[in-house]
């Protein structure tokens, strides 16, 4: 069987199929609604909008490549995926080929990809290629049946006192016009933060605006402490999908508040998740060492991270 790639030309009619290969690469991840795949992959893509390539059997898409911006103009981070079905057919091969033609031509030097420590194939597809592994992200999941610990409640009472408000999405926008700037200011310090060996530079506003808003995020779904009308900290979940909900990754600014533990923040949010009758939820944590002794002491579970 044999396919061709060949470059592909952002279009509705075939945007979901890219969406569906990502989803069955990629089943942990959350998924978009396939409305909106045209306007996501769009976004996700600026600055290489001329380097999305796809593989077609009998006109049918099987695997797609795409780069988005990374760190320095000279790297780049590669999304990509085989259907199941159709692998080990030489089809990522000719992809990841074609698209690293592309990167050289763009003067990209580094190229930086993601998949699970699960995916032997996968590994073995990148290691054979001359990737090597530079990071991890654990993710780990808890139940929320299973009660808060005490403490957490004490530390709330606590941080509240502290003046320290906690206001979801819709009620942060009524409280101040500049709400979506203060949003990205803390959410790319945020980011920034994540130890990574992977450097992080900043989403432009202009790029990030758009994805504040549904179907991508819902915002009652974030959470922001607020201290003296200052933004201190968030706590994003995503959609609520099959009874599993993800925290991204959050932080409070550095040095606030004085005497309160933001962690209740994550606190809050297992409480808002539990209101909207979900049953775990995810959460990652980037880093070669990953500290997750602050998720355990939230009754999360490690996955595939070293107890
Ligand atoms: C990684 C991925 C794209 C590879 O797609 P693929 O079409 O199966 O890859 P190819 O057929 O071109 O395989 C190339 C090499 O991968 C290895 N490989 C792939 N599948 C394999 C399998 N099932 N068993 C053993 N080796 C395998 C082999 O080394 C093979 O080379 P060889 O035949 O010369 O030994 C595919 O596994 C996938 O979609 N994975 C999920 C998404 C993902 O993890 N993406 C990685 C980041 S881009």
């Amino acid at each position: 069987m044999n396919a061709i790639i060949n470059n592909w030309i952002p279009n509705n009619e075939e945007a979901p199929a890219l969406f569906e290969i990502f989803e069955r690469c990629f089943p942990l991840f959350p998924s978009t609604d396939h409305k909106n795949a045209l306007k996501l992959i769009t976004l996700k893509v600026k600055g290489h909008e001329d380097g999305i390539f796809v593989a077609r059997v009998h006109n049918k898409i099987v695997g797609f490549a795409f780069l988005r911006k990374s760190h320095t103009p000279s790297s780049a981070r590669l999304v990509g995926g085989v259907l199941p079905e159709y692998r080990t057919k030489v089809f990522g091969q000719s992809l990841l080929s074609t698209i690293l033609n592309y990167a050289k031509k763009k003067n990209i030097h580094t190229i930086i990809t993601t998949t699970f420590e699960s995916y032997l194939d996968s590994q073995k597809f990148l290691c054979d290629n001359h990737f090597e592994e530079v990071d991890r992200i654990v993710w780990s999941n808890r139940s929320l049946d299973v009660d808060l610990p005490k403490k957490l409640f004490d530390t709330l009472a606590r941080v509240e006192e502290s003046g320290v408000q906690f206001l979801n999405g819709i009620e942060f926008e009524k409280r101040r016009s500049d709400w979506d700037q203060k949003w990205w200011k803390l959410q790319m310090a945020v980011l920034k933060d994540v130890p990574s060996t992977i450097p992080f530079s900043d989403t432009p506003f202009e790029e990030w605006r758009p994805l504040i808003d549904p179907p991508f995020w819902e915002r009652r779904n974030v959470l922001f402490a607020v201290q003296e009308g200052k933004l201190v900290g968030n706590l994003i979940l995503g959609k609520l999908e099959e009874g599993v909900i993800n925290i991204e990754p959050y932080r409070r600014r550095q040095k606030t508040p004085p005497n309160g533990d933001l962690n209740s923040i994550k606190g809050q949010g297992i409480c808002l998740s539990k209101e909207q009758w979900c049953q775990y939820n995810f959460n990652p944590k980037s880093s070669t060492k990953p500290n997750i002794g602050p998720q355990l002491s939230f009754g999360f579970s490690g996955c595939g991270c070293p107890n």
